[in-house]
């Protein structure tokens, strides 16, 4: 059985928002705003209406956006592993996954203190259920909606969005988090790898022969995607650490999907050999008949 590769030490990464902090502090940039929407009770009321209305318009503007292919290795179980560690520490921190069980993962070639040990950080046990810690109570008061359990997310969105999504974001001052993503316009979620990706600004210019136009008809404009403040991982690091990420989320939306064709493939590959005994069976059957 592969081993858990990659794993710097116990806990790798900074958990969202890490324990005993304000839910502010994490992200610097966003801190002040989410502190604010923790202060407010009015925006509690009014932010998941105006959510609910962004990402209704967002829909229909992604429409037309053309999206990465995600180069996703479903039977790759260290991709899978990294994929698990990657969203334990990033991203349960306020979604949830409530369709799985941690002990799922031994199914990835983990034992169980591994998984322990490595990405249960809220005092869990492994025969748990992916639950987040943050209460949706708080999310609404921080986001103004609750961030959507991720079960079955791969299965809505699709490898291809969601890995491109995940590189999609960009700093846009614009916003309440200060993150604006190319896939999902005005999303209500700041980005979680930002430490790792480092942080990329939205850079128009006018369009030069030959140049890519941005949306029909409108401004001769190019656009293009700057890093001003490079993160810990190189774009290509990043693009792998995502990758394994999809991988993970699409395996967490049908975890029996590998074992499923296996199966089919058996099944065929049995019935084709039975065949011909079953021919040779008929005939005998037969042949005092005709
Ligand atoms: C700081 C809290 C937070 C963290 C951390 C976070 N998210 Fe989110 N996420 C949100 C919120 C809030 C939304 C809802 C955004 C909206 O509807 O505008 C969201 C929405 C999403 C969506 C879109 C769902 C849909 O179909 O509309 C996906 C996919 C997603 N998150 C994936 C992730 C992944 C993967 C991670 C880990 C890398 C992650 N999120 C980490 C807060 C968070």
């Amino acid at each position: 059985m592969k081993t858990f590769i990659g794993l710097p030490g116990k806990r790798g990464y900074t958990p969202f928002p890490p324990k005993g902090t304000s839910c502010g502090a994490y992200i610097p940039q966003v801190g002040a705003l989410l502190q604010a929407r923790c202060n407010s009770v009015l925006t509690g009321l009014l932010l998941p209406a105006a959510v609910l209305l962004t990402s209704a318009a967002a829909m229909a503007s992604e429409a037309g956006m053309r999206l990465d292919q995600a180069p996703i290795a479903p039977t790759d179980v260290v991709s899978l592993q990294s994929g698990a560690r990657t969203f334990a520490n990033y991203c349960l921190n306020c979604h949830s996954a409530s369709l799985m069980r941690w002990n799922r993962l031994t199914e990835l070639g983990l034992n169980e203190s591994q998984i322990l040990d490595n990405l249960i950080f809220d005092g869990g046990k492994v025969g748990d259920l992916m639950n987040v810690s943050m209460t949706k109570k708080d999310a609404r008061k921080w986001f103004g909606a609750a961030p959507p359990d991720l079960s079955v997310i791969a299965r809505a969105r699709g490898a291809d969005w969601l890995y491109s999504y995940l590189r999609g974001f960009y700093r846009d001052p614009a916003r309440p988090t200060g993150w604006n993503n190319t896939v999902y316009e005005n999303v209500g979620m700041p980005n979680p790898l930002w430490q790792l990706q480092g942080e990329r600004v939205r850079v128009e210019h006018a369009l030069k022969a030959g140049e890519a136009r941005e949306g029909q008809g409108g401004a001769a404009i190019a656009v293009k995607y700057e890093m001003v403040k490079p993160g810990s991982l190189t774009p290509v690091q990043y693009d792998e650490t995502v990758r394994d990420l999809v991988n993970f989320l699409v395996y967490m939306g049908e975890p029996a999907a590998t074992s499923r064709k296996q199966i089919g493939i058996f099944v065929l590959l049995f019935l084709l050999a039975l065949w011909p005994l079953v021919y040779l069976l008929k005939r005998e059957f037969w042949k005092d008949v005709h």
